[in-house]
């Protein structure tokens, strides 16, 4: 259905079209989730993966600008979880099922690498069978190393754009897309199993960019890509901006399933968070995950990336009810494997 030619020029205008067609052909669209669906089940089966996120930090040492966490913003409520807190997290998660966790946070100055390998060895040693999955940001290859070693498989650092003129328009000079790229080969030739990802909706974003986005994913092969719509966030400079769109973030989900086979691809937070249905879209549109929030009921309302984020129910058990449904209501079941990535094998 898509048939790239490695012509760059040629692949972003193609890709393009199509995106345009697709956002005013439904039925069009009709087709093109319902390959994205038949790709993903030959792989994986119509199955969901779970994934237990808990919010370690909120402290960041960077200042995106569309970020409800960064650096500058104030009146944010900075918390950092201690091991004891994580651990509780991940027993809470693993009770009900979950064979992975998601250790995610802003760039926190005060976690030393020493830090980072001390939560993931323990973490590891209790729960040998589950994945642990990090998502902290831009580090040296030496750091990443080191906690591939100490037991952590998959990485999450989305990409957030393609193209290095729009990444320079959402970033400080000092935040460059060639880092974040070399950061992503780097842990991909470590053997993380490696996320990729972009919000939808950015501002400044092009019909182009999008294009750029997918030709991108398309020739790195990430594992897993995390696709969300932008939403905007009070206190940061893009806090008057228009959030993503739905039929958008659909289209991006199937593209990107259809020229990432294979991908782990959650329907996410933001998704839910701009509609009620969002995440029901999402997993009809090709994703396959969905990251239910462990992360304690006190600091939930501070890990706010952007405003409206749903906040979870406290109780984790009646969250999972809720996810349950959703993956339900899109025909498909909840796996209880660990979901690693059918293309990855651990060396
Ligand atoms: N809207 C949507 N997604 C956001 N993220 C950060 N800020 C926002 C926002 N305002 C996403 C980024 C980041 C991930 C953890 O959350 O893509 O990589």
């Amino acid at each position: 259905m898509i048939n790239l030619k490695g012509n760059f020029e040629n692949d972003i205008n193609y890709l393009s079209n199509i995106i345009k067609q697709l956002r005013v052909d439904s039925e069009m669209r009709q087709e093109y989730f319902a390959q994205a669906r038949r790709i993903r089940d030959q792989i994986y089966g119509p199955q969901v993966f779970f994934r237990g996120l808990i919010e370690i930090s909120n402290f960041c040492a960077r200042d995106c600008y569309y970020c409800g966490i960064r650096n500058s913003k104030k009146n944010v409520s900075r918390y950092r979880l201690t091991d004891e807190q994580i651990l509780a997290c991940c027993e809470i998660g693993y009770d009900i099922g979950y064979k992975t966790f998601v250790l995610q946070g802003g760039e926190d100055p005060y976690f030393s690498i020493s830090d980072y390998i001390r939560i993931v060895s323990l973490i590891h040693s209790r729960w040998p069978d589950s994945a642990i999955t990090l998502s902290l940001g831009e580090m040296e290859d030496c750091d990443y190393e080191q906690l591939f070693t100490a037991g952590a498989t998959r990485y999450l650092l989305r990409h957030e754009t393609a193209d290095p003129r729009h990444y320079s328009k959402l970033h400080p000079e000092d935040q460059t897309l060639s880092n974040r790229l070399r950061c992503l080969e780097s842990l991909k030739t470590i053997g993380y199993q490696t996320g990729a990802g972009m919000m939808i909706g950015t501002p400044y974003q092009t019909t182009q960019n999008l294009a750029a986005d997918l030709l991108y994913l398309a020739n790195f092969q990430p594992h897993m890509v995390g696709i969300g719509p932008f939403m905007p966030a009070s206190g940061t400079p893009f806090t008057d901006k228009t959030a993503g769109d739905l039929i958008d973030t659909l289209i991006m989900l199937a593209l990107t399933r259809i020229l990432v086979p294979a991908v782990l691809m959650p329907a996410t937070t933001a998704l839910g968070s701009l509609d009620t249905e969002g995440r029901r879209l999402g997993l009809l549109a090709g994703a396959n995950v969905l990251m239910p929030n462990l992360s304690p009921p006190d600091h939930r309302h501070d890990y706010l990336l952007y405003d409206g984020k749903i906040q979870a129910n406290d109780d984790a058990k009646a969250n999972h009810k809720l996810m349950d449904q959703i993956v339900k209501d899109a025909g498909m079941t909840v796996s209880s494997s660990r979901g690693d990535s059918a293309i990855w094998t651990y060396h």
